[in-house]
């Protein structure tokens, strides 16, 4: 990334990915326009002493408390946070989450190797009974990425082969191991040789599809996957995300053509459930959506209730097999704290009818955005799957081309207004809420969002 002509301005050209880079002038006037001297002094003593990255450190602003669907920065400002980095389905500090947690902490806060605890057997017996199928084995890991690199390690050893598929633009964490498998440049270019044998292949886009299918995927994505699986023989796994955070909605046929190409091929088909499993798509885990069950599920971020690092491996029964070896084996793999958080996350997402808020609330959105669609040329389209929400903007309706900057412009302008949201592949507004949302807050957000894009398309 480091410019090696020298100029000053580093090139991010081709970084489109995950979230908004902290590099652009956009961020500078924002900081600028809205940041008082004391949160400058500690913006800047955080550059001071953390390596900076460019989807975090320079930091765009510093927060000191955070409740439901609200965070709050030193000055005072209150933004809705549809962002969360997707742990906040049951919202933020939730109160049965943080009374389990506090109780846990008095009984047992660690649990030394060779021991196991109650929170950690019940958490993996609950996650068990609701997980689709027979993926009724589990292993903590203290994060995603590590959750990731576990599973790839069983599909390795149950398979006896090492090769995997996945796709272009996917993120499966930071790791060496997960950004072989991931598609983003920003993770990748610069990184040296990556795993071995981790072919990509497109992800189910219809707007920037490398078959042309236009705007209804036409699922010859899909097929491509078992075109691979034939030509190279050996694959181990087809990992992806069951739908990808832009979002990327793959159409009702998209998993069945997978699951039967990979039981056709010898393949284990591995699903990354990381941010939108445990309720956010409107189901709990959104492999339900499409009728099919994986070989392994991964889940993580808000399954630690918006506070404990936890992240969990389902497979499938047969597929514990590595009784010899050693597939996690980190130190908080059964951290009781954590799990104690797990346990209240689940109770409250069946019992307070947070799924079924997604969907109504989800369908709700859709339809906004849809009118959003029809009133500014700007919006190539809105999509979505229960309180995962993506709003398109374009340059160009006919060639869709992407319109980067008016993304930009559109979040800063929606930060003063108290909205907090990401841009993803630069020019899509990337919605997730707290599944705790009322439909009030919603529509609050959403006049935002549309006030913003109106104000960007006639400046
Ligand atoms: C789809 C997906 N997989 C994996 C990860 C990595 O999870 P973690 O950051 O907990 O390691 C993320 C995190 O954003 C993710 O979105």
């Amino acid at each position: 990334m480091n410019d090696p002509e020298g100029d000053d301005e580093p090139d991010v050209s081709g970084f489109e990915s995950e979230g908004d880079l902290n590099l652009s002038p956009h961020r500078e006037r924002w900081l600028a326009d809205h940041v008082d001297p004391e949160t400058r002094a500690w913006l800047d003593e955080d550059a001071r002493y953390f390596l900076h990255q460019s989807l975090s450190t320079p930091c765009l602003n510093v927060l000191r408390s955070c409740e439901g669907i609200y965070v709050e920065d030193l000055q005072g400002r209150r933004y809705m946070d549809f962002h969360g980095n997707n742990v906040h389905q049951v919202g933020f500090g939730n109160r049965r989450v943080i009374e389990a947690i506090k109780a846990q902490l008095d009984e047992l806060p660690f649990c030394t190797r060779r021991y196991t605890n109650m929170p950690a057997i019940r958490l993996a017996k609950k996650l068990a009974q609701l997980a689709p199928g027979n993926l009724n084995k589990v292993l903590f890991a203290p994060g995603g990425t590590t959750a990731i690199g576990m599973a790839l390690k069983l599909a390795r050893v149950a398979t006896g082969r090492f090769k995997t598929i996945s796709m272009w633009d996917s993120f499966h964490g930071a790791s060496l191991d997960a950004i072989s498998v991931g598609g983003e440049a920003i993770f990748r270019r610069g990184m040296g040789p990556l795993l071995p044998g981790t072919e990509h292949v497109p992800p189910p886009d219809p707007s920037h599809c490398p078959f042309e299918c236009g705007s209804q995927c036409s699922l010859q994505c899909a097929r491509y996957v078992e075109y691979v699986l034939e030509k190279e023989g050996d694959v181990a796994a087809v990992v992806a995300e069951t739908v990808r955070s832009i979002p990327f909605i793959p159409p009702p046929g998209y998993w069945k053509i997978i699951r039967a190409a990979c039981d056709r091929h010898g393949a284990l088909l591995i699903l990354d459930e990381i941010p939108h499993g445990l309720g956010r798509t409107g189901k709990m885990f959104t492999c339900e959506h499409y009728g099919i069950v994986p070989d392994m599920l991964v889940i993580g971020k808000g399954l630690g209730g918006g506070v404990m690092p936890l992240a969990a491996l389902l497979a499938r029964e047969d597929l514990d097999i590595v009784p010899e070896g050693a597939l996690g084996h980190y130190t908080h793999e059964k951290n009781p704290v954590a799990c104690a958080a797990g346990l209240a996350t689940l109770e409250c997402l069946e019992e307070d009818g947070l799924l079924e808020n997604a969907r109504v609330l989800g369908e709700h959105a859709l339809r906004r955005i849809d009118r959003m669609k029809a009133s500014y040329p700007m919006v190539g389209g809105g999509r979505g799957l229960g309180l995962l929400l993506g709003i398109e903007l374009v340059a160009d309706a006919q060639t869709r081309e992407s319109a980067c900057d008016a993304a930009e412009r559109v979040m800063y302008r929606a930060l003063e207004k108290g909205l907090s949201f990401k841009v993803t592949m630069g020019n899509v507004l990337t919605l997730t809420p707290p599944l705790t949302i009322t439909r009030a807050e919603m529509d609050r957000a959403l006049d935002i969002v549309e006030e913003c894009i109106a104000e960007v398309s006639a400046a």
